[in-house]
């Protein structure tokens, strides 16, 4: 039997072990720069485990990362402003740079304590857009952490919350539509006042009695080929390469479609794919059902 001296021996080694495995990824010192707002309200603390954005009257807040990727897995866990959030926009995108930018979107729109937030998605090419989807979530994100992944690989761009698959973006180049794929991308976010449009479409205005609002991120991981002076890094036929780029062929697999599905039918809010009195002459290709799912 074990004694209970050596019981609390085994859980500090495994804390001490956990805690040295999520210290040695994501540490936001190494991963970003602050670009907005200053130090006073963008703060990276614990050692560089936990970043905070606030937005107050005066300024939003935002950070990008020091590298720029071309194709990756990108991972952040992301706790929102709570309480009466309405009018605030919490954004975490992957954008290249120039007039005919590359962006992958999550965009989340806050709202009064109690209302859902809505996640808005949307995807550019070459610097056109209009591919946008909504959401609300099926739980409250301010409460707690939740993961939100961007798998981006010369086959599609999938967009996960918690691991559960909520749009996928495929590569239909093969009929015209294009896809991001030569444009390195950086990581971004930001947390500022969008109250002429965020919440129920600009009727509810930001209460600035609540400011500072604060959104915070940690654990942070980039399983992704960075960028650096014309190089990928995935290019190097590295053992380590190898193994972690399990993402590189990453599509929906059944049960993934499944997933997908049930996000859908029940949590979906707007699809520019359906929205036939925006597209009168047309829905774009890529709305095609026949052609995914
Ligand atoms: C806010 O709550 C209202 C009422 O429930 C809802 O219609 C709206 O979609 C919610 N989200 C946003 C961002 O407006
Ligand atoms: C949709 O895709 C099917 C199968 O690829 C094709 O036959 C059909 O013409 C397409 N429709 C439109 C409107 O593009």
């Amino acid at each position: 039997m074990l004694s209970s001296s050596k019981l609390l021996f085994i859980i500090l080694l495994s804390v001490f072990v956990f805690t040295l495995i999520t210290a040695s990824k994501g540490n936001f010192f190494e991963n970003f720069d602050i670009t907005w707002g200053g130090n006073q309200r963008a703060k990276i603390l614990n050692g560089g485990q936990i970043l905070t954005l606030s937005l107050d009257k005066a300024s939003g807040s935002g950070f990008r990362s020091k590298h720029e990727y071309l194709y990756g897995r990108i991972e952040m866990q992301i706790k929102l402003v709570p309480g009466n959030s309405a009018g605030t926009v919490t954004t975490y995108y992957l954008s290249s740079e120039g007039p005919n930018h590359d962006e992958i979107d999550f965009e989340f729109l806050g709202n009064l304590s109690g209302d859902p937030y809505i996640l808005h998605t949307n995807v550019y090419s070459q610097g056109k857009g209009n591919k946008e989807q909504q959401f609300y979530l099926w739980f409250d994100p301010t409460t707690a952490f939740h993961t939100y992944s961007i798998v981006w690989n010369s086959h599609c761009i999938i967009f996960m919350v918690d691991n559960i698959p909520i749009r996928v973006f495929n590569n239909m180049e093969s009929i015209g539509v294009p896809f991001p794929r030569n444009q390195p991308m950086r990581i971004y976010s930001s947390l500022w006042n969008a109250d002429d449009w965020a919440t129920r479409g600009g009727l509810v205005k930001t209460d600035w009695t609540y400011a500072p609002f604060t959104a915070s991120y940690r654990n942070f991981n980039a399983n992704a080929c960075i960028w650096s002076s014309s190089q990928s890094s995935c290019d190097s036929k590295s053992t380590d390469a190898l193994q972690t780029n399990v993402w590189q062929d990453q599509t929906l697999d059944a049960p993934g479609r499944k997933r997908l599905r049930w996000v859908q039918k029940r949590y979906m809010i707007y699809n520019y794919c359906r929205d036939f009195k925006r597209f009168p002459q047309g829905l774009p290709p890529e709305c095609n059902r026949s052609r995914f799912l």
